[in-house]
């Protein structure tokens, strides 16, 4: 199947697990990144990842998204977020993290995706530019009293081959529809 995979990634991750993905997917897959908007029209499947900031996905993952509205209408598409957290906590009566990451994503979509999740991804302080390494520097204080900001990685290949597979399963589903809400 003609699979298009954009990526919209900052420091690589995203980038990497769109190649994972690919090579899971098999061989008539293509990684792109979501800078170069690359034409969705031809593909059957179109993968929408990125890497997530400041509990959202990358601006230009939303900007793809907003352009290609009419070619991605009636598509295969799914969506998946790259983050630490990947799960999410429930505080307060509100769900911060996890889901909530790309959830704004999915519900812009002209069809709902065949599939979407979180997968994990990495901080490498050794890569980061200034500004985030000083956001990052000032969330660490908050959280933990220190400045040092931790190598930390959640990069799994067995997670992102799962995804791939459970993709490959429901792309033998046809593709949902979405339900009218009661009441709105
Ligand atoms: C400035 C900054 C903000 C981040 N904000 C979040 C966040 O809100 N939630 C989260 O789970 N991960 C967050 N992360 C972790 C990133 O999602 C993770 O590093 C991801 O692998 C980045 O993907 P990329 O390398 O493709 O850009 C943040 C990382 C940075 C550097």
């Amino acid at each position: 199947m003609k699979t298009l995979i954009v990526c919209a990634s900052k420091y690589g991750s995203t980038l990497e697990i769109g190649r994972w993905m690919a090579e899971r997917l098999g061989s008539d897959c293509l990684v792109k990144r979501a800078e170069d908007m690359p034409d969705p029209s031809s593909a059957e499947l179109i993968i929408l990842g990125s890497g997530i900031y400041r509990h959202a996905v990358l601006p230009v993952l939303q900007e793809y998204v907003t352009r290609s509205a009419d070619a991605l209408k009636g598509k295969k598409t799914v969506v998946f977020g790259v983050a630490l957290d990947t799960r999410g906590v429930f505080i307060n009566g509100k769900v911060h993290g996890g889901w909530d990451y790309i959830l704004p994503l999915i519900e812009r979509l002209p069809t709902p995706p065949i599939h979407a999740g979180l997968l994990g991804g990495e901080i490498n302080p050794d890569k980061l530019d200034t500004k985030d390494r000083e956001g990052l520097k000032r969330f660490y204080k908050m959280l933990y009293g220190q400045e040092e900001i931790p190598y930390k990685t959640r990069m799994n290949k067995k997670e992102v081959w799962d995804f791939a597979e459970k993709v490959l399963e429901r792309l033998e589903r046809p593709i949902p529809t979405k339900l009218p809400v009661e009441g709105r």
